[in-house]
């Protein structure tokens, strides 16, 4: 039975202040997060204090964009794994494309942060997703089940509740575009079988895959009606109150 989660990663967006204000709309538009659903929020670093503050005792957890490959030293800029979960933090996005693509990170740099995070006690929400070339020659299954693959070598989860995937198309990501309901469930279903190799079945059907590339509220409750899609990361949509908390009610009962 897997728990739907419907993170909301908010990239680089609203200041400390902002935050607070906003967990605490939220927290009363939501009125507790209603049973059968998971709820995360994903500021960037100097909002999770806040979120810490602000969310605790609420039920939803929060988490960092991205963690370093290091565990600690001297690496100005970078922020540790150490660090976020010390806050209370449960989980740490690794891979976004965002990060791929304008930072170059690569699949390897992508496992040694999991594994960061995983040491830490972090659940990493490990993100893959092709460009739109790459759909277009046909190749999109091939290339991200080899973007996984490689980003979880030496990923090992104790357990399956200690790995969330993320498959987020390029050319859905702020685009208004979004994979086709079929699309999404049929690339979630070819990482589920990724993972079934990897880890075994058993495990690879405990691991919650998430569907993201501009998820709203009208087109949510397609994208999870997939068998293999267990909830949305959410970018644009997350950062209004009202719109999230209506994505987290279509979740209930998935
Ligand atoms: P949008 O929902 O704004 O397309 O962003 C998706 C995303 O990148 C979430 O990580």
């Amino acid at each position: 039975m897997r728990t739907p989660l419907v993170a909301g990663n908010w990239k680089m967006h609203k200041t400390p202040s902002e935050a607070r204000v906003w967990f605490n709309e939220f927290l009363d538009e939501l009125g507790g997060v209603p049973p059968g659903v998971e709820v995360a929020l994903l500021p960037s670093f100097p909002l999770l204090p806040v979120a810490a503050e602000e969310l605790a005792g609420s039920g939803v957890a929060f988490g960092a964009q991205d963690v370093s490959a290091h565990d600690w030293g001297a690496f100005t800029g970078e922020v540790s794994a150490y660090q976020v979960a010390d806050l209370g933090a449960k989980y740490a996005v690794v891979g976004h494309s965002e990060r791929r693509k304008y930072w170059r990170e690569g699949s390897g740099l992508v496992a040694e942060k999991a594994k960061r995070a995983l040491e830490a006690g972090l659940v990493p929400i490990l993100c893959v997703g092709e460009e739109l070339e790459v759909r277009e020659r046909g190749e999109a299954i091939p290339f991200v089940v080899g973007q996984l693959l490689d980003s979880l070598a030496g990923v090992e989860p104790p357990s399956p509740d200690r790995l969330v995937i993320a498959y987020e198309p390029v050319w859905a990501i702020g685009t208004g575009k979004t994979a086709t309901p079929g699309d999404a469930e049929v690339m979630a279903e070819a990482i589920r079988s990724a993972l079934a190799g990897r880890y075994g079945e058993a495990f690879a059907g405990e691991v919650r895959v998430l569907y993201g590339g501009s998820i709203k509220p009208a087109n949510f409750a397609q994208i999870l009606a997939g068998p293999n899609v267990d909830g949305g990361l959410v970018g644009g949509a997350s950062l209004e109150v009202a719109s999230f908390a209506e994505l987290v009610r279509l979740a209930v009962g998935l």
